[in-house]
């Protein structure tokens, strides 16, 4: 295994973008990515993107990225695992550039869930559940998510008040990243008070229906020294596993397995400990999803994760600051795209790079965990500037 670096990042604005094709999306933060690494093309692509023919009734992507970014005959792939594409296409295209194959490969990540109505989008994400046990029966992702907040509460005494400090500081947070989608800044009460979604999650609980893509460009750590004069951001450790689809078959749903195996192989493979990581970006899809998840890292103890947010360890200003890019749930969740995003946003932080208001102060080692349905797959990477 070769030593890889990400020499180049792009993000789009996102949103509710009528005005743009899934194309168009993909393009723009392809360019941007390129003029980022000062390059013109690569050697291959891996597009992450869940659910383009649901959304958009647009598949072969792994074409379309290519095509419309002016970088065919290149090769192109695209890479589901449901919310957890973006990582998963990351990981791909690490492995890619680390085996010898290729010195200079692309991983990004599209979305574009704003063509169908409420509904349409609430089907196409429940394809990421068991269709058969949990959909067939009624079941949304709210719904599960809901399912594992009340669990969580009941076991461990987590309260409405610690839910509410996820979006109130993912908010604050995403205040002042002009990519994000919604950028107003959210009080516990008006987190608590938004319409009800799935009993205790309400509106400003939950991630939005997003449009959006990024794009990240991997290259072999030499290659890299010879193209690159910005802070070389390397790849020093990457980790993926899998729970049951189904909610039910889990021995605790209190709890995230799969991000908890991935999170020790990343750390196994660095060498380090939870505690040398100075930032994380993490997969808030729901307020408690982000509990759940620093507890499965080993930021905060099990059971503690709400309480670690409501003493504002990850603040901004914390001890270990979370999702300083506003997070899913203020930045946005064009779900096949999020993954690729919380790369950029590790780089651009280690580069000391992030917009005003939002820099990490010590942003020298960043991990960035994603995750698919209820938590079914995970994929979590640590990077670390030269
Ligand atoms: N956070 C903050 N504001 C939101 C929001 C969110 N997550 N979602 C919508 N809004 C705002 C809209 O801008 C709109 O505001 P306006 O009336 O001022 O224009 C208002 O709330 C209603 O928006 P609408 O699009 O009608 O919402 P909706 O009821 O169709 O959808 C959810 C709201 C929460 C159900 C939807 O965003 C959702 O399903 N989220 C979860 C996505 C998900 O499961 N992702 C996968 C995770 S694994």
């Amino acid at each position: 295994m070769r030593d890889v670096a990400v020499i180049g990042v792009g993000m789009n604005k996102w949103g509710e973008l009528w005005e743009a094709a899934i194309r168009d999306l993909l393009a723009e933060s392809v360019l941007l990515a390129l003029d980022d690494a000062g390059i013109d093309s690569v050697e291959a692509m891996y597009i992450g993107c869940m659910s383009s023919g649901l959304f958009t009734h647009q598949e072969h992507l792994g074409s379309i990225g290519p095509d419309y970014s002016g970088i065919c005959p290149i090769p192109g792939m695209r890479v589901e695992s449901a919310c957890a594409s973006g990582g998963a296409a990351f990981r791909a295209a690490y492995i890619h550039v680390a085996s010898g194959m290729a010195d200079i490969v692309m991983a990004a990540g599209v979305e574009k869930m704003t063509d169908v109505d409420g509904g349409g989008a609430t089907f196409a994400l429940a394809t990421a559940a068991d269709q058969e046990y949990e959909v067939y029966n009624g079941v949304t992702f709210p719904g599960l998510y809901a399912m594992m907040a009340n669990h969580h509460m009941h076991k461990y005494g987590t309260t409405r008040d610690q839910l509410s400090q996820v979006a109130v500081k993912n908010h604050l947070n995403g205040s002042k990243n002009p990519l994000a989608q919604f950028r107003m800044k959210v009080t516990p009460d008006q987190v608590k008070n938004s319409v009800m979604v799935a009993d205790p999650l309400t509106l400003l609980d939950c991630s939005p229906i997003t449009d959006g893509s990024a794009a990240v460009i991997l290259c072999s750590m030499d290659k890299a020294k010879e193209l690159t004069r910005k802070r070389l951001v390397k790849i020093i450790g990457s980790g993926h596993a899998s729970d049951t689809i189904q909610l039910a078959q889990r021995e605790d749903i209190s709890s995230l397995k799969s991000t908890n195996m991935a999170a020790k192989q990343a750390l196994e493979m660095a060498g380090r400990k939870i505690s040398d990581i100075n930032f994380a970006e993490v997969h808030d899809c729901f307020t408690i999803a982000e509990i759940m998840v620093i507890e499965a890292l080993g930021i905060a103890p099990q059971g503690k994760g709400g309480k670690a947010t409501a003493d504002g360890i990850t603040a901004i200003d914390g001890k270990f600051p979370v999702n300083a890019s506003g997070g899913l749930k203020s930045k946005g969740h064009p779900v096949g795209a999020t993954g690729v995003a919380q790369i950029a946003e590790i780089v651009k932080q280690v580069r000391g790079e992030a917009d005003e208001g939002r820099q990490v102060k010590k942003a020298d080692i960043g991990l960035a965990q994603n995750m698919g349905g209820s938590g079914a797959s995970s994929v979590v990477h640590i990077l670390e500037g030269m």
